[in-house]
């Protein structure tokens, strides 16, 4: 299924969380705290809010959400924070 993350279409498989998804198309960071740091998700049951995303347009919990085909996540994370994402044949 094809998801698309701050912009960028990824491919990711059926069944994944959001959070898991994004950890495996990127750098796994959901958000940027108040000082603007990268936050990622930590409890991975709802509880701690530091996986807080934007799905297309509706804040939700990324470790409480299963993806769904043509889903559009906004992470809010400046570009300049970001590490690249991998390619595919980009070396591990
Ligand atoms: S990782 Fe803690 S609420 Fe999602």
């Amino acid at each position: 299924m094809t998801l698309v993350v701050d912009g960028r279409r990824v491919a990711v498989a059926p069944g994944l969380s959001v959070a898991a998804a994004l950890a495996r198309v990127g750098d796994g960071v959901t958000r940027t705290s108040v000082s603007g740091m990268a936050r990622a998700p930590l409890c991975g049951m709802g509880i701690c809010q530091e996986c807080r995303v934007d799905i297309d347009g509706r804040r939700v919990l990324a470790c409480q959400t299963v993806c769904r085909d043509g889903m559009d996540i906004s992470t809010g994370l400046p570009q300049r924070l970001r590490r690249p994402h991998p390619e595919p044949g980009d070396a591990p």
